[in-house]
């Protein structure tokens, strides 16, 4: 294990209880029950916890354990017998009916009866790994019975977990996020973005905050623009139907605005939540409306050949596989600093990559002179795991020229740290925990939904036409991607 030095901070889950609705659905088999298996066999978990998974489909005991035994098997092959066994034990299952009060109120006993078990006192995360139209539901249905305690009540606490993204306009979001509200405190609603649990992501800011001489010269003076690509080697996996209503924009822009807000904001005065969301808050209000209306008109949308073919797929989709766009941050730090995004599917090898492009010498020797961009700082945040730093040295010998030079830091230096949270298994500890620093607030989801929402106004009136480009699948998008930042004399690195 890599030694540390000095600051040292850790977040311990609270001995609580884990509600899962929709436990018998894609989100919670691909990412929640295998988190929340890794929490205990990494020992993560509180000390005292259990989870009470529901869904309408009627289980059996015999019929839970076999299917979890397969979930288990499949998402951590390997794992020893013994802690499959604990897991089992800590797992109990009522069918769910959210309609009827008496569901709430089977709930509810059924909850007291297994806090005594274990030892809690009404400590409960309610997890809607359920569609959004449903979420008001459950919501309404736990508040009428008591089940959502009030936040500062001191037998204990109730806390709802949700899946960006929901809704299909800022009014349809707002209108879910006020349905809520109704029922819960914004301090009660945990708004999950995976990108902000993982590793490579915190450390952005770890790195930033430790080292004066990146994060000083983060600013225009310095950086020419920043770039940031989410590509995915793959295609729709299956999962037509959700993505067909959603399109990329939808899917990745709150995973493109987290990045960029925890690649640009100004740094918190603290890693408490309230600080951090602040200035996360400060960030995205320095993207006016005007900023948004212009990333929106020369964005580029396209979808790869082939797409139309696929299971699932209509055919006469107009759906986006492939989304680039730039945009501007009005503020001190950034003004005049162009963001150049680019995110798709089926867009060559599975990469999220930040790269912050410095401005080439303008005094001195080699000024005016087109030695190429001398610095860039790059993080890849997945797959790969590490940061980069690209100089330009003297080329060895007599004469007097450049030769790119890289240095890299491998980040998954922690390969011995055998208990490093994976990023829902973070995300959940955090929310055990209270802690809403890695949590989008309301004030998040509506700006997100302001950003998508002149993109998605201008592809609307024109679905089908020119405006959606193809693209050949391996590539990485349409040549109007390359165009869009090449009019500005740059290039994607
Ligand atoms: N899957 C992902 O990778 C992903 C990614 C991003 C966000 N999300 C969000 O995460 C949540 C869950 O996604 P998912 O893909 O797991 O959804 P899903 O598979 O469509 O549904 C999850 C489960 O919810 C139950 N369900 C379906 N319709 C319902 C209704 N009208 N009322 C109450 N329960 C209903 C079903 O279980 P029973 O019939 O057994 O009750 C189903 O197995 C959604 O909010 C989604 O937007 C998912």
């Amino acid at each position: 294990m890599t030694e540390t030095i000095g600051f040292c901070q850790e977040t311990r889950p609270e001995s609580c209880a884990f509600v899962l609705f929709g436990a018998t659905g894609d989100l919670a088999g691909r990412k929640i029950l295998p988190a929340l298996f890794g929490l205990c066999k990494k020992g993560l978990a509180p000390r005292n916890f259990y989870i009470l998974l529901a869904a309408r489909t009627p289980l059996s005991r015999p019929e839970l354990e076999r299917r979890l035994s397969e979930l288990m098997a499949r998402a951590c092959p390997g794992a020893p017998p013994e802690a499959v066994t604990d897991f089992l034990g800590r797992v109990d299952y009522l069918r769910a009916d959210y309609e009827s009060g008496e569901f709430y109120r089977a709930l509810g006993a059924r909850l007291d009866e297994l806090d005594a078990k274990h030892g809690i006192k009404k400590k409960r995360l309610f997890y809607l790994a359920i569609p959004p139209a449903a979420f008001g539901k459950v919501t309404d249905g736990l508040g009428d019975s008591g089940l959502l305690a009030e936040p500062g009540d001191r037998g204990g606490w109730s806390r709802l977990i949700i899946e960006k993204p929901y809704g299909s306009s800022l009014e349809r979001a707002c209108a879910v996020d006020a349905g809520l509200k109704k029922d819960a405190a914004e301090s009660q609603i945990y708004r999950i973005d995976h990108f902000t649990g993982k590793e490579t992501v915190q450390n952005v800011l770890a790195l930033r905050a430790a080292n004066s001489v990146f994060d000083e010269t983060w600013n225009n003076r310095y950086i020419d623009h920043v770039q940031i690509t989410v590509f995915e080697e793959l295609g729709l996996e299956g999962r037509a139907d959700l993505f067909e209503n959603l399109g990329l924009a939808r899917d990745m822009m709150s995973h493109i605005l987290q990045l960029a807000a925890i690649t640009a904001m100004d740094l918190p005065s603290s890693f408490r939540d309230t600080d951090f969301k602040t200035e996360k808050r400060r960030f995205f209000e320095s993207i006016p409306e005007r900023e948004r209306t212009a990333a929106a008109a020369d964005a580029v949308r396209a979808q790869y050949e082939g797409y139309r073919q696929e299971p699932g797929v209509a055919a006469n989709s107009g759906v986006e596989t492939f989304l680039a766009f730039r945009f501007f941050v009005d503020n001190d730090r950034w003004r005049g600093v162009p963001f150049y995004v680019r995110a798709g599917k089926k867009t060559g090898a599975k990469c999220t990559r930040i790269s912050l492009v410095y401005r080439k010498p303008e005094h001195g020797i080699f000024r005016g002179m087109d030695i190429g961009y001398p610095n860039i700082f790059t993080f890849n945040i997945h797959p790969d795991e590490d940061m980069s730093f690209s100089l330009i040295a003297k080329h060895p010998g007599p004469r007097l020229c450049f030769v790119p030079k890289t240095m890299r830091m491998d980040y998954p230096e922690r390969a011995g740290e055998t208990a490093a949270p994976t990023d829902y298994e973070r995300l959940l500890i955090e929310a055990m925990a209270g802690d809403q620093t890695l949590f989008l607030s309301s004030f998040e989801m509506q700006f997100l939904w302001q950003f998508l929402s002149p993109l998605l106004a201008a592809w609307q009136a024109d679905p089908y036409g020119g405006a959606l480009y193809s693209y050949t699948p391996g590539t990485s998008g349409p040549p109007q991607a390359a165009a869009l930042i090449e009019r500005d004399g740059r290039a994607w690195v």
